[in-house]
């Protein structure tokens, strides 16, 4: 049951008490061996909410105490305290899923049976469908009815235990309609459901009527489509203020590394944070782009270069690590016998996280605990590096040092889990684990024990 989603700041403080593993996340990003290092609490461990913020993980009593002592230190009866009893469930933090397409209109249904019948997803593109026959059905699609089904999908997410969101434009290709996106974004985040961060994805494929203008020269429309994102979409979508940062679809056929790099140089002037779409189906020079850029993170990896996997560790030797976010539910649900290279990843010291790609193309996937279950056995993760891969790693991703990560004065984001401990989520593959979810202090979904 979803308690509420239009929420004012709770007055209360809220007590998470009865857990059977508390598993915090605290200290900051994780790569290399650390990777998987959980930070699992003590039994008889409690989170304390106040404000929407976390006030103590500590032992019971202590965390109480604290509570109480926040609650009269702002003028408020210490017993103004309401509780969730995890009876045994599993405590993260809220996952955070860093990579979706959320705002789209229709389904691409039918490209699942011609790639059966043996088109590839560039050749479907290629010919005008793909990307480009959902950019024509968003078009159509009313404001009203974009948010409907934003809210829709949403929602879902919250039922598999995400309380953070990151959503791409890149279903408009034209400004106009790119801006409707981001605002369609921006207003799902302020339902207070689940947190949205707005990413602008303008150079996603080439829209039609740039195709139809450069009838014989491909190569020509794309350069005149990066001209008009660099010199017409950057400077509205900056002058709306919604997005956050700037990406790209950089792909052998699509963006080159060259157009790429020009757009997110724009996009950085214009003081957006940039990350790209990297050498999703083949080496493409993203991961070395990403590095170059100093890109929050680098998504996709299917085939990266070896030098390019290098560029990423150099980035986080130098302490400024880009993210590598892995989307194992893509090759997957495309029928490709690509496999991210995850282990060489981290060992190489790259911090891995992981999304969902939600996107009717790819992946019309919500479920980050499926993700994990895939990157578990198709990438080698343990359950805890793939729990830092959806939580303290992906909020890193997102340049959010606020979340994914239980500890005194972060965002009161957290899920409870109905397994006895955290490597249990990633194992029972698609099952419905989340009992209770936490966002910014609220118990805004309660399934009961
Ligand atoms: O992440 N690769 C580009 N963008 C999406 C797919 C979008 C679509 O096919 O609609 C992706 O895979
Ligand atoms: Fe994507």
């Amino acid at each position: 049951m979803i308690v509420s989603a239009q929420r004012p700041l709770a007055a209360r403080g809220l007590l998470v008490t009865g857990a059977a593993e508390v598993v915090t996340l605290a200290g900051g990003l994780r790569r290399g061996p650390a990777q998987d290092e959980p930070a699992v609490a003590p039994p008889g461990t409690t989170v304390a909410c106040l404000d929407g913020r976390i006030v103590a993980v500590g032992p019971d009593r202590e965390a109480a105490d604290a509570l109480a002592e926040a609650l009269r230190g702002s003028g408020r009866s210490p017993d103004a305290v309401d509780r969730l009893d995890a009876d045994g469930a599993t405590i993260t933090p809220g996952l955070v899923d860093p990579h979706t397409h959320l705002v789209f209109a229709g389904s691409r249904v039918g490209e699942v049976a011609l790639r059966a019948r043996g088109a590839s997803y560039l050749d479907i593109l290629a010919a005008g469908g793909g990307i480009l026959s959902t950019v024509a059905a968003t078009r159509a699609a009313s404001t009203e009815a974009l948010l409907a089904h934003g809210r829709r999908w949403l929602t879902e997410m919250l039922g598999h235990g995400t309380t953070t969101v990151e959503a791409k434009s890149g279903y408009g290709l034209d400004t106009a309609t790119e801006l409707r996106l981001l605002e369609v974004a921006g207003r799902l985040g302020a339902d207070g459901l689940v947190d949205v961060v707005p990413t602008f994805l303008g150079a996603h494929a080439v829209p039609a009527e740039i195709r139809a203008a450069h009838p014989d020269d491909p190569a020509a429309a794309t350069e005149a489509y990066v001209a008009a994102v660099i010199g017409e979409q950057l400077p509205a979508v900056a002058a709306q203020g919604i997005a956050r940062s700037c990406d790209v679809f950089c792909e052998s056929g699509v963006f080159s590394a060259d157009q790429a790099r020009r757009i997110l140089l724009a996009a950085r002037d214009l003081a957006l944070a940039v990350r790209l779409h990297a050498d999703e189906l083949a080496p493409s020079g993203g991961a070395e782009l990403a590095a170059e850029l100093g890109a929050l993170s680098a998504d996709h990896l299917g085939s990266p270069s070896a030098a390019g996997i290098e560029a990423l560790a150099a980035t986080a030797r130098d302490g400024h690590p880009v993210v590598g976010v892995l989307l194992p539910t893509v090759p997957w649900f495309l029928g490709l016998a690509v496999r991210e290279p995850a282990r060489e990843l981290i060992e190489a010291g790259v911090p891995v996280a992981l999304a969902t790609d939600f996107n009717p193309g790819t992946s019309p996937v919500t479920s980050l605990p499926l993700v994990m279950s895939m990157a578990a056995v198709s990438l080698g993760l343990s359950p805890a590096e793939a729990l830092a891969a959806t939580t303290v790693n992906a909020a890193a991703a997102l340049d959010l040092p606020d979340r994914g990560a239980l500890e005194p004065g972060l965002r009161a984001d957290l899920v409870a889990w109905r397994v006895p401990t955290h490597a249990q989520i990633s194992y029972w593959v698609g099952a419905e684990l989340v009992r209770a979810v936490v966002v910014g202090g609220r118990v805004i979904l309660d399934r009961g024990a």
